[in-house]
């Protein structure tokens, strides 16, 4: 029987990706006080291109070091340390792999230890009080053009210290979701109102990045199927975005949703917050989240299609691929268990990756029995990415995962590893 995720696929601008089996980005944490890779960038890439997949995703780089999505984050912004990523992209192809380095700019999903004041396309606060974001200021036009040039050099450096191609990162709330959204973006001028002038930032990094690397180099953009918000970015303008993204010639469309506000990108939404209410039948039998949109995606994307979230067992990644739904599967929590799994489903000598996000709960009584059930879950949803972090951190330390940590664990770790981040940030 043909194995459909062991074949490889060819981009549009000639790369080759070696198998469909993708790392999708996950932020590490494990950059210095100046926000450079560390060796312990290095260890964790070599041992996932080690682990079998044709594509490995960095987690998002930011490219200005006043705007981070944590104090963690590798930034390209003029503090050095390129060397230390040239190693980064050594280590991170040393199996023949594809590593591909996420740029992104959180706009007003800055932490407020971060920035108190972060830019974004307009003055809107995000709702969610639990993510302790700080208060958005508006961006003028010469800012909007600032992060455009800013996207291009980092995606140059990334291009000049030897990763094999770059995501654009426009998903999950961050700046380029926010200009997205009419939520969060209500600019009168040229970069707000119509869909074409939400998308016109994306749209100008996209083809300021070609122009920059050239017509041979992989160019990914990460867009949200829909944020899952009335009023927010839609399902069909994110369709209608597909088609400009078609028309600039990208490689590899990655399709994600949701944001801090609903954090569908790991399976939550307000509804499934609510435990009682089980998963649509159609995601629960096809298991990924986004497939319903790619279905529908699929007819108007002249490019290939990632999809990223939910996917657990190797029959539905091949019945995926098999009916050309997509043409990449997309992994993220599976690789903070097992760096292995890629390689184990090629061949074969496992069916399933792990699925940590299904073993880990929240005991109600450890917040409190005045908790209600929307707190209850956010909180879990959290201490997940939390979790997984840790495991992330662990590895980067050259350590295995620890399959015995709890959430609660999770989250008091993941509390002091961020404010010891922070202090170095603050004293360098
Ligand atoms: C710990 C963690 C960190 C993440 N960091 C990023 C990131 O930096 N950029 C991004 O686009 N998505 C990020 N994501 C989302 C994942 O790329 C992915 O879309 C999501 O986890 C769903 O895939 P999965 O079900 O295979 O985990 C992160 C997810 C987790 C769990």
């Amino acid at each position: 029987m043909t194995s459909h995720i062991a074949q490889p696929v060819a981009l549009p601008c000639g790369a080759v990706l070696p198998n469909r089996l993708a790392k999708a980005a996950m932020t590490e944490g494990l950059a210095d006080a100046m926000n450079r890779a560390t060796e312990r960038h290095e260890t964790l890439y070599r041992r996932w291109a080690e682990g079998g997949a044709g594509l490995l995703i960095t987690g998002n780089v930011q490219v200005d070091r006043l705007h981070l999505e944590r104090p963690g984050n590798i930034a390209i912004d003029g503090n050095g340390g390129l060397d230390a990523l040239c190693r980064l992209a050594k280590a991170g192809t040393s199996a023949g792999n594809h590593l591909w380095m996420q740029i992104n700019h959180p706009g007003r999903q800055t932490p407020s230890s971060v920035n108190p004041r972060p830019l974004a396309p307009s003055a809107i606060a995000l709702a969610a009080q639990e993510a302790g974001c700080g208060e958005p200021q508006a961006m003028t036009e010469a800012q909007v053009e600032d992060v455009i040039a800013r996207f291009v050099h980092a995606a140059s450096v990334a291009q000049n210290c030897g990763f094999t191609g770059v995501q654009i990162h426009a998903a999950h709330g961050y700046l380029l979701s926010q200009f997205l959204s009419p939520l969060s973006n209500d600019r009168r001028d040229s970069w707000g109102g119509s869909l074409e002038n939400r998308a016109r930032i994306l749209m100008e990094i996209v083809r300021g990045v070609r122009q920059a690397v050239g017509a041979d180099f992989p160019i990914s953009v990460k867009l949200n199927s829909a944020d899952f918000q009335k009023g927010g970015f839609s399902d069909e303008e994110s369709m209608q975005v597909v088609r400009w993204l078609g028309d600039e010639g990208i490689d590899l469309l990655e399709i994600s949703g949701g944001n801090y506000e609903q954090m569908c990108m790991i399976g939550r939404t307000d509804d499934q917050m609510d435990r009682a209410k089980p998963l649509a039948e159609s995601t629960r039998r096809r298991e990924a989240y986004f497939l319903d949109y790619a279905a529908r995606v699929r007819p108007l994307a002249s490019m290939p299609l990632m999809i990223t979230g939910g996917f657990r067992s190797r029959d539905a990644m091949e019945e995926g691929l098999r009916a050309g739904e997509l043409d990449v599967v997309g992994l993220a929590r599976p690789l903070c268990v097992d760096a292995d799994i890629c390689r184990k489903l090629l061949t074969g000598a496992r069916d399933r990756a792990p699925s940590p996000e299904d073993e880990l709960s929240i005991d109600r009584a450890a917040l409190g029995p005045e908790v209600d059930d929307k707190t209850l879950r956010t909180t879990e949803s959290w201490a997940q990415v939390a979790w997984s972090c840790m495991q992330l951190l662990r590895m980067g330390n050259g350590e295995d995962p620890d399959l015995r940590m709890s959430l609660l664990e999770a989250l008091v770790g993941y509390d002091a590893n961020e404010k010891a981040a922070l202090a170095a940030l603050c004293r360098s």
